[in-house]
């Protein structure tokens, strides 16, 4: 046999589905890992998709989406950009993470680079290494409440760098940009002229501040990544969206012949319904994860293990750089000793080295109970600053 793709074989494996794998072999696990909504989807938003298959929506469509969720989102980020944004500034994607690559594979040539946040979601590493370019990171660090420095990325800007993704809200670290960061994050891209990747995934979720789309800042080099996913609950329906110009709306349209051909019909008539009805249910989860939020920050930052309070996304970095322990044996430890799976902080990069993330979208007494396990477990394995050790006795 010939051998197989030499790149496919490269790309990581996450470290996320290595604590999943262990973790379905053993009882009793509190799972603080998944980075999806534990909340089902909105009744009203079901009705709609089987109403619409009923009616014959179960074809294929044109490959940027249906006329009808394209107006939808455009109508939307009409408001949010306070500019008109028109349905052919809209590609409708199976799932933000296909409108991601489709964008990557669209602006960049072999041997560009992008940069990523790191700590940042581990599929734009794989993605951008599918599209042989080249991910280059830039440290997010806790320090500065995992905000960009600008300088730092500058640094790192050649003259092969196509692009600059951003994540805000940011999965893993929730930190919610400031306006002059967003700004600021604009203003380089142009400095440079580089594409502004915007993946504003979690933009309904925020808890602190508020929360600024890059495209209301520059409406040429942003391209705005979002979708259904989380602020809908709706992961398994695989619905996003990029908003850019048309002729790169256009161009994707291509990619996604070879790649999906188009999004699924039934699930673009869901997400018109997600976009054009009540809003209420958004709301309430965005209250929930808030609540867990709390909670978390009552437990973990009294005794220093949350040096940065997360303000929107619905994830938290639990610092245990103190055991001296890499991530990736944190996580089997945490799972081994007390039964508790979190994603290792190593699976988003450098900065998050000795970290671990744990995930808000969790009933609230198993998350109290997780940190509590995760408390027992920093004591032991001297991870607690000193000064507060003694007060964390659990
Ligand atoms: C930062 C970030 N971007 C994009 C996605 C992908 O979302 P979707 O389900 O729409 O593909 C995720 C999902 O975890 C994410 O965390």
């Amino acid at each position: 046999m010939k051998p197989r793709s030499a790149l496919a074989e490269s790309l990581p494996r996450s470290g996320i589905r290595e604590v999943m794998d262990l973790a379905r072999q053993m009882d009793d696990v509190i799972v603080l890992v998944v980075g999806e909504p534990s909340f089902n989807t909105p009744a009203h938003i079901i009705d709609a998709a089987a109403k619409a298959a009923h009616a014959g929506t179960t074809k294929y469509t044109p490959n940027s989406g249906l006329p009808g969720i394209k107006t939808a989102v455009a109508e939307r980020y009409s408001k949010k950009f306070g500019r008109p944004v028109t349905p052919a500034e809209v590609l409708v994607t199976a799932g933000a993470v296909n409108a991601l690559a489709a964008i990557v594979a669209a602006i960049a040539e072999e041997g560009d680079e992008i940069l990523i946040p790191d700590p940042g979601w581990p599929n734009y590493v794989s993605m951008i290494g599918l599209a042989r370019t080249v991910a280059v990171r830039f440290p997010l660090r806790p320090e500065r409440g995992y905000l960009p420095d600008i300088a730092e990325i500058e640094a790192q800007i050649t003259p092969r760098t196509k692009a600059l993704v951003i994540n805000n809200p940011s999965n893993p670290t929730g930190a919610v940009f400031p306006e002059e960061t967003v700004r600021e994050l604009v203003a380089l891209a142009a400095k440079h002229d580089l594409w502004l990747i915007s993946d504003e995934i979690y933009e309904d979720l925020v808890f602190e501040g508020e929360h600024f789309p890059a495209a209301r800042f520059d409406a040429e080099r942003v391209i705005t990544i979002s979708g259904v996913s989380k602020s809908y609950a709706m992961t398994g329906w695989r619905i996003g969206w990029a908003i850019t110009n048309p002729e790169l709306v256009a161009l994707c349209g291509k990619i996604q012949e070879a790649l999906v051909s188009c999004p699924s019909s039934v699930s673009q008539a869901a997400a018109e319904a997600a976009v054009r009805g009540p809003q209420d249910a958004v709301e309430e989860m965005r209250v929930a994860y808030q609540r867990r939020r709390d909670l978390v920050r009552e437990l973990l930052e009294p005794v220093g293990l949350l040096p940065t309070i997360p303000a929107g996304a619905f994830y938290a970095m639990v610092d245990l750089r103190g055991a001296g322990i890499a991530s990736r044996d944190l996580s089997r430890l945490l799972l081994e000793e007390e039964h508790v799976a979190v994603a290792p902080g190593s699976t988003f990069g450098d900065v998050a080295e000795g970290m671990v993330r744990i995930s808000l979208a969790t009933a609230d007494d198993d998350l109290a109970e997780g940190c509590r396990r995760i408390i027992r477990f920093a004591e032991r394995r001297g991870a607690l600053p000193v000064a507060t050790a003694a007060a964390a006795r659990v």
